[in-house]
């Protein structure tokens, strides 16, 4: 009876924590998975941004190589500023569309770009450009700068990957968008593709985990 009156209070106790967690992050506007992360002392976010969900996928291959796992967290779910607060280092992805990151990584690459300076350990986009031409790395590298044009200083690392179109999930606006870039500008009639690959997504998860951030190299890799 003891035990039993003694596990209840504490199943109460520990109820209570994580509701009160649940609505500290909904005031917030922050998801749970950020939330939870802070609770269990993790230091690490790979914020993504994505239409689609191949850079939420690469995400989480990323992670899936890196010795500590770190949370994902969606770039539309939170206050970029809370996730600056929460964690001591973030990596930040984009899906590429129509030649740019998406806008909620610009504005908070200029907004935050002093607090950055110490906490960006890695920059990623997900992109159409990753063919295995050189002319498509040459975009590549081109959309990574436009992105961390806002920054005080390039990321210590960043990486193009391959993704995903799927004409049938593509919202109007976009098809219309794609359909006049493949006629104007290829000259070609617009078709799908699949250029993802969780193996070089997973290595650069690995190599996050092996380079310390150049700030702060006496402390354990990512
Ligand atoms: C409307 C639209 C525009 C795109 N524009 C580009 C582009 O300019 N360059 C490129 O390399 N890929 C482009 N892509 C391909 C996307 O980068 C690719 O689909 C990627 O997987 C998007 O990320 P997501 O799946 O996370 O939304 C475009 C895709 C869409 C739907």
């Amino acid at each position: 009876m003891q035990n039993d009156t003694c596990s209840r209070r504490e199943f109460l106790k520990r109820t209570a924590r994580y509701s009160t967690l649940a609505l500290s992050a909904l005031l917030f506007g922050a998801d749970l998975a950020a939330a939870f992360g802070r609770e269990s002392g993790r230091s690490t976010a790979i914020l993504y941004a994505t239409r689609y969900g191949a850079t939420k996928q690469t995400a989480g291959w990323i992670g899936e190589g890196m010795a500590s796992k770190p949370d994902l967290v969606d770039i539309e779910q939170v206050s970029t500023e809370t996730v600056l607060d929460r964690y001591d280092r973030v990596i930040v992805g984009s899906g590429i569309w129509i030649g740019g990151a998406h806008e909620k990584v610009l504005e908070f690459f200029g907004a935050e770009n002093a607090r950055l300076e110490e906490k960006l350990a890695a920059t990623f986009i997900v992109c159409g450009s990753v063919n295995g031409t050189e002319a498509g790395m040459a975009h590549a590298r081109r959309y990574l700068s436009a992105m961390h044009a806002p920054l005080r200083a390039e990321p210590p690392i960043s990486r193009a990957f391959g993704g995903r179109l799927a004409i049938e999930e593509l919202s109007d606006e976009d098809v219309n968008a794609l359909r006049e870039f493949y006629h104007s500008i290829l000259h070609k009639e617009m078709s799908g593709w699949d250029r993802r690959n969780p193996d070089p997504a997973k290595r650069f998860g690995m190599e996050l985990s092996r380079k310390p951030s150049p700030q702060r190299a006496e402390e354990a890799p990512l």
